[in-house]
């Protein structure tokens, strides 16, 4: 992720030229003498730091990527907020809602501007779906299903990285995929206001990492496979709240990065899967001969597509989605609109994670608050912006 932060920073005056920022890199931190000389000799960084905190006492760093394990995001974002430096910090924030929560009240006492890694709610045709959901042209939502796959820890014979691990992860596919989902539900749809969860482990040893006193031993999985949650949107105040159903797997075979969301409402649908992220389908009649889904492909009238790609049919990628968290994490840092997530959409993700681990050890439905100052979608029944 430090490669891809970097990477964005770079296209910015390419691709956002009207913003007047031209990023310098100027210090990259990294334990790793491989990851330094990276930093270096490929990312083109100024110069290279074992230390983070010589990253944040730099006066020439304006503001800061942390892109380290999860481990340390919540010691590296206080450290930030205290030095003054907004920051774009990958999820999960925290290990869990504490340490996402102490994040937060480091950057509000700052004052500081701060991003989140939740990189799939600037895809255009996400964008559009929000705008269709916030339009009313679905009506009244109804409910939902939401399945973020992947199959990326599917090989038992994968080593025991850092993932796997509570002290250094905390939760597994919750914090991972999960967290990811949570917030594209919150962003399109609106808060979430209880849970029902279950979770499971089922890859439950692993080999210890090549090169470490463990390699060769089989070692525990400490932490869920896969999990599945039933959550009741806050919405009830206009009538029965919508209802989803939202899973996370990183042991699918099959799947590779099948992150899908499918949306009713009392007017119409709406479908979407990473795995063919430029493309939108959309049912808005239930009569005539254009009945069912349309496949809409992203296009101008999406946001930021023509920034990437000319025309329809030709398609953005994943690497362009942290090129618009960049634009919007800069233009909120340099005082602009702030129109990406900040620390409370990750407050509010963590906070339904941490309801979800609770759901599932005690069978029980868990509500939850709304956070104040998170960018949840704010969609009425008539689908009027409140
Ligand atoms: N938003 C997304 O779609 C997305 C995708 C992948 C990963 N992530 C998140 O990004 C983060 C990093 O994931 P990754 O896959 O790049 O991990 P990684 O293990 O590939 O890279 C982590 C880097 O941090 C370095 N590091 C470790 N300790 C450090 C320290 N004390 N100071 C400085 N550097 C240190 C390591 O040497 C390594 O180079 C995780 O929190 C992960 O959840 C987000």
């Amino acid at each position: 992720m430090g490669r891809l932060h970097s990477r964005s920073y770079r296209l910015l005056p390419l691709l956002y030229p009207e913003l007047g920022i031209e990023p310098r890199l100027v210090v990259a931190a990294d334990v790793a003498a491989a990851g330094r000389d990276y930093a270096k000799d490929v990312l083109g960084y100024e110069s290279v730091v074992s230390d983070y905190r010589d990253v944040l006492n730099d006066p020439a760093v304006d503001v800061v990527s942390i892109c380290a394990p999860n481990s340390l995001h919540a010691e590296i974002g206080i450290a930030a907020a205290q030095a003054g430096k907004p920051f774009w910090i990958e999820k999960p924030v925290g290990r869990g809602v504490e340490e996402t929560e102490a994040v937060a009240a480091a950057a509000d006492a700052a004052g500081v501007a701060t991003t989140i890694g939740f990189n799939y709610r600037h895809v255009p045709a996400v964008q559009h779906a929000r705008q269709l959901v916030l339009d009313g042209a679905l009506g009244r939502i109804t409910n939902v299903r939401g399945r973020f796959f992947g199959g990326f820890s599917s090989n038992p014979e994968d080593p025991l990285t850092w993932r796997f691990v509570r002290a250094t992860s905390g939760s597994g596919v919750l914090g991972d995929l999960m967290g990811h989902l949570v917030d594209l539900m919150h962003y399109v749809l609106g808060p979430i206001g209880s849970i029902s969860a279950a979770t499971g482990t089922y890859l439950t040893e692993r080999p210890g990492l090549p090169g470490t006193p463990d390699a060769g031993k089989l070692l525990p999985v400490e932490n869920e496979d896969y999990a599945t949650m039933l959550v009741r949107f806050d919405d009830s105040a206009y009538g029965a709240g919508a209802l989803g159903n939202l899973e996370a797997s990183r042991i699918a075979v099959g799947p590779r990065s099948e992150y899908t969301f499918e949306i009713f409402g009392t007017e119409g649908s709406v479908k979407w899967d990473f795995e063919r992220l430029n493309e939108l389908e959309v049912a808005l009649t239930r009569t005539g001969p254009h009945v069912g889904y349309t496949r809409a492909f992203a296009d101008g009238y999406f946001p930021d597509y023509s920034r990437f790609q000319p025309s329809s049919g030709t398609s953005m990628g994943y690497d362009d989605l942290k090129v618009i968290e960049a634009a919007k994490f800069l233009t909120a840092a340099t005082g602009g609109e702030a129109t990406g997530s900040n620390i409370h959409d990750a407050v509010a993700s963590a906070r339904v994670l941490s309801a979800a681990e609770q759901s599932a050890e005690s069978g029980e439905w868990v509500t939850l608050p709304v956070e104040p100052g998170a960018t949840a979608n704010t969609r009425t029944t008539e689908g009027a912006n409140a």
